[in-house]
């Protein structure tokens, strides 16, 4: 009896002890299970808010950013990061490409919108010369009519003053008041013809001539005592002598000096050029006057376009100097700043050189 007694006990201490030992066994593991578990879900959840992070700044159009992670090995993060990094790469490489096509394209728009551009400039100006030579061809048919009904009185008078001048009986003051007649008559005649001239486009002559008395006689020409008063004139004209139209020359700075007075009112300073480059003459007059805004300077070579006063400028100097400039094949050309004052160049080859 006891021996069972005892035996029985011993079963139920063993039980006891085993369900003690189990339940620490189960204790333990769950400690460790959640141990475990907050521990790789801290380094998980830092490493996945670094990739969220790179994502969001490529959302936000930062392309150069790169997802945290190894090289190569490491888990199905890295892994993720790896392709993600990969696929950065690959938008980085489209990207720069399309920037590239877009700049190239875009600078070839640039450069079609210049050509056009460059063209209409070509179109506008090539209307505008159009008008020019028209306006400048009904000046000549104008002239051609003048000249046609002046010519008849004039040839009327010259006669008649001829046959007052032979007669004998005609005593002074009158025979010397005839000649003075038939002399402006002559005059007339003269300038008649070379209006006609100049408005049917010039045949220029071949001379030797020095600059420096051209231009002085253009000066005495246009500058009146008042004019020299307020402006102050300056020279630099080259001791050379140069083959070339001494009569187109002397209209080409007498009509540029000319402007370039009017545009001078409160004085300012006038400066005449001449010079012979290689085979080229070079004539350049500026003053520092009212110079021109852009909508005057496009029009100042047509004829009749003149912002003086009626009975002041007829609008045609600088037509007829672009049409001496084009005989003796040369150019003219403007620079002018809006109260600072403008600067005519006209070039053109010496005359044997052309005539080569
Ligand atoms: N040096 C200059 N400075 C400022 N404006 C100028 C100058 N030269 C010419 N211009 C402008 O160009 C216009 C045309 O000049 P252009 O010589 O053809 O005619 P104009 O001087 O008006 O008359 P004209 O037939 O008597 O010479 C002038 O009316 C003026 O507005
Ligand atoms: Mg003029």
């Amino acid at each position: 009896l006891v021996l069972l007694a005892s035996h029985s006990e011993a079963e139920r201490l063993v039980a006891a002890e085993r369900r003690a030992l189990l339940l620490v066994a189960v204790g333990a593991s769950v400690f460790l299970i959640v141990a475990f578990w907050i521990l790789l879900g801290r380094i998980l959840i830092r490493r996945v808010s670094a990739l969220q992070l790179a994502m969001r700044a490529v959302e936000g159009g930062h392309l150069d950013v790169k997802a945290p992670g190894p090289p190569e090995g490491g888990d199905e993060l890295a892994y993720l990061s790896r392709g993600f990094n990969r696929m950065l790469a690959q938008i980085r490489g489209f990207n720069a490409d399309l920037t590239g096509r877009i700049e190239e394209a875009t600078a070839e728009l640039t450069k079609k919108n210049r050509d056009l551009e460059e063209l209409n400039e070509l179109l506008v100006a090539a209307r505008r010369d159009l008008t020019s030579k028209e306006r400048l061809a009904a000046l000549g048919q104008l002239a051609g009519t003048i000249a046609h009904e002046l010519g008849n009185p004039l040839n009327a008078l010259n006669g008649h003053l001829q046959l007052l001048a032979r007669r004998p009986e005609l005593a002074e003051p009158a025979r010397s008041q005839v000649a003075v007649l038939q002399g402006e008559v002559g005059r007339m005649t003269q300038i008649i013809r070379r209006f006609l001239d100049q408005t049917r486009g010039f045949t220029p002559t071949a001379e030797t001539v020095e600059l420096a008395p051209l231009v002085e006689e253009a000066l005495d020409l246009t500058l009146g005592t008042e004019a020299r008063q307020r402006i102050q004139v300056a020279r630099e004209v080259d001791g050379v002598a140069v083959r070339t139209d001494p009569g187109l020359v002397r209209h080409l700075l007498t009509n540029l000096v000319a402007n370039a007075i009017d545009a001078m009112p409160n004085g300012g300073r006038l400066e005449v050029q001449a010079r012979s480059e290689g085979k080229e003459v070079v004539l350049r007059v500026s003053d520092t006057g009212t110079g021109m805004q852009p909508d005057v300077k496009r029009h100042i070579f047509e004829a009749f376009f003149t912002t003086k006063p009626d009975g002041k400028g007829t609008g045609l100097g600088l037509a007829i100097c672009k049409e001496i400039a084009r005989a003796l094949r040369g150019r003219i050309d403007v620079e002018s700043e809006p109260g600072k004052g403008s600067a005519f160049t006209v070039r053109f080859p010496e005359a044997d050189a052309h005539a080569a």
